[in-house]
Parts: structure tokens; C-alpha cells; sequence
């Protein structure tokens, strides 16, 4: 018998693409205009994201920051992260003509059409979901403001990007080295009262926005994070049962265990992307069992719900929990 793994399947469902463009936006950023090979992408809108299968078996979700109007070129840009897992650094070996695969998009991060004053925060590479949200504000003339936090101009890789789409003086381009500290809850302070905040950057940063919520004076924060939250890395772990609900089956989830990898130990297939929590492709319907959610794409109310989790990174509070599989 032929065993097609849950990486393979996810393959054969993603588009080839073939990389039409590579350029450096930064002194660490390229940016990448994928083109497909057949048909265009759906649903593609500001703050989606697709995965891209690289070379090396390396699955690694990007924002889209510009796509063609049907959808079959989209425009990624990545960041190099010497000590990171090693996709920024297959994506930065990429030439032109080189074929990857992409699958997707998927939104974990929605602009709503609210007519509420907007604020965006973009911290570093943060920037690659907020310029199309930036740019649907555009359209439609809405007011907001807009915040581009780098260390320095020389990292400032969308800034070009956001100037293109001839902003209001509410554009600041913010270089950490020259303006000093990003002053947040000044801005969240003197913001309308019932603004609502879009932010994607560092841990650090997203944290200080969260816990200054009441500030925006029953607006909302909405993020995007691209890297695993400090607390969410340092949450001990037990271990607990979880059954399906359509056979009764229960397996054990060790302390050191995923409930993905042990749905994949056990035949199941589970869609799986980032595998750190950031991404939502891995969520699974929860029948009953108190939920301990430790990603960061679900919003405080649907973690609240306890009908879904994330099985790469969300664990049980209590013995079992009961999966709709
Ligand atoms: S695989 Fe990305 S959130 Fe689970």
C-alpha cells in the first residue's frame, strides 16, 4: 500500500508558481512576484496569506501584499532571518524561473468594512499585510492613520509600497534609530474614542497594543503575529486524552506531543501549515473539554467559544477533549 503523508497532500493541492520577479526592497527584504502556472487564486484579499511549499520540503505562510486582479500573480516579501528555520532563507535562494508551490489563501486577519476610524501599526516585515489593508482604506476614503515602525530607513522595505498609494498626511514612517521609542499609547490615547487598532509586528509590540486596549475606549484590537508570543513559548505542558468523536477512539497526547502529531500518527489527515500556532490551518472542530488555546490567530472570542483549536500548538485544560473527526 502506497502511504501518501499529510505534507504530500497538501502539496497536491497547491498551484505550481513559478518565481517571475525577484528584488530587494531592504537591506534584509526581497520581495517576490509569484506567478502561477495555471489559473488564478480566489478569495485573495488584505491580510490573507498563502503557504508556499519551498525547495527542501519547507512549508512557510507569507502575506500577500499585491496580487494581479485575477488573481494568478501575487507578491510576497521576506524578510532574512539568519537564525531562523530556514524558510526566509530558501525563499532568499530563490531565482527567477524558479518553481515553487502555493497553496491557499487563507485570512486569519480581516479588515472589517465597520465605519469606525482605523488605526494600522506595522512593525518591521508586520508591514506585508497592512499595505493592502492600507490600500482598501484607500478605496473606499476611509480615514485612518498609519504607522510604519523600523529600525532604520535602510530596513524601511515598504515604505515605498505605502507612498505609492498617495496617503493622507496620516502616514508616518517611523525609524526607531533617528524618532527614538514608538510612543503607542500615545497614539492609541489620542486616537477617536472607539478606533479600531490593526496591528502585525513584533511580539513586544503586539503585547504593549493588547494591554492598552481600553485606551481605544471600546475600540478593538485586531492582530497578525509572525512569530510565537513569549508566553505561549513558556506555558508548561501535561499530558491528556483526546477521542473522535465519529469512531470513539482515544489517544494519549504526551507532554512532549502535539495533538496534530498524534492525529497524524494515527491515520488521521490534518491539514497543517506553520506549525507554530500563526497560521489556522491545522484547526479542528471540538465537540466537548475545556480548551487551553496557546495560538495566536484565533480572536479572544472565539477562544472563548471552545468549539475549535489549533491541534499544532493548543493543548486541554481538562482530561479530554472530544474532536469532531
Ligand atoms: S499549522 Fe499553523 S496554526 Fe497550526
Amino acid at each position: 500500500m502506497t502511504v501518501i503523508s499529510d505534507v504530500a497532500v497538501e502539496l497536491m493541492q497547491a498551484r505550481r508558481a513559478r518565481v517571475a520577479e525577484k528584488r530587494r526592497l531592504s537591506c534584509d527584504t526581497v520581495d517576490l512576484r509569484l506567478e502561477l502556472c495555471e489559473g488564478g487564486l480566489n478569495g485573495l484579499e488584505a491580510g490573507a496569506h498563502v503557504d508556499v511549499h519551498l525547495p527542501g520540503g519547507l512549508v512557510r505562510q507569507y502575506s500577500v501584499w499585491d496580487w494581479s486582479p485575477a488573481g494568478d500573480c501575487v507578491n510576497i516579501a521576506v524578510k532574512y532571518e539568519a537564525s531562523g528555520r530556514g524558510g526566509s532563507q530558501a525563499v532568499h535562494a530563490l531565482e527567477q524561473g524558479n518553481l515553487v508551490y502555493v497553496g491557499g489563501p487563507r485570512n486569519n486577519f480581516r479588515l472589517d468594512d465597520r465605519p469606525v476610524h482605523k488605526i494600522l501599526i506595522a512593525g518591521g516585515i508586520g508591514a506585508t499585510p497592512i499595505v493592502p489593508m492600507a490600500r482598501r482604506l484607500v478605496e473606499r476614503g476611509a480615514a485612518f492613520q498609519l504607522y510604519y515602525v523600523v529600525r532604520s530607513g535602510a530596513h524601511a522595505a515598504m515604505d515605498a509600497a505605502f507612498r505609492a498609494l498617495h496617503l493622507p498626511a496620516t502616514y508616518q514612517l517611523h525609524c526607531t534609530d533617528a524618532d527614538g521609542r514608538f510612543d503607542i499609547m500615545r497614539i492609541m490615547a489620542s486616537a477617536p474614542a472607539g478606533s479600531d487598532v490593526y496591528a502585525c509586528g513584533p511580539d513586544s509590540m503586539l503585547k504593549a497594543i493588547l494591554e492598552n486596549e481600553k485606551l481605544l475606549r471600546g475600540g478593538k484590537v485586531h492582530l497578525e503575529r509572525f512569530a510565537v508570543s513569549s508566553e505561549a513559548e513558556q506555558s508548561v505542558s501535561q499530558a491528556f486524552e483526546i477521542e473522535l468523536a465519529s469512531s470513539g477512539a482515544v489517544f494519549r497526547v504526551g507532554e512532549d506531543q502535539t495533538v496534530l502529531e498524534v492525529l497524524r500518527q494515527n491515520g488521521m489527515q490534518v491539514s497543517a501549515g506553520c506549525t507554530e500556532g500563526l497560521c489556522g490551518s491545522c484547526i479542528v472542530d471540538v465537540v466537548s473539554g475545556d480548551i487551553d488555546h496557546r495560538d495566536s490567530v484565533l480572536s479572544e472570542e472565539e477562544q472563548a467559544a471552545n468549539e475549535f483549536m489549533c491541534t499544532c500548538v493548543s493543548r486541554a485544560r481538562s482530561k479530554k477533549l472530544v474532536l469532531r473527526l
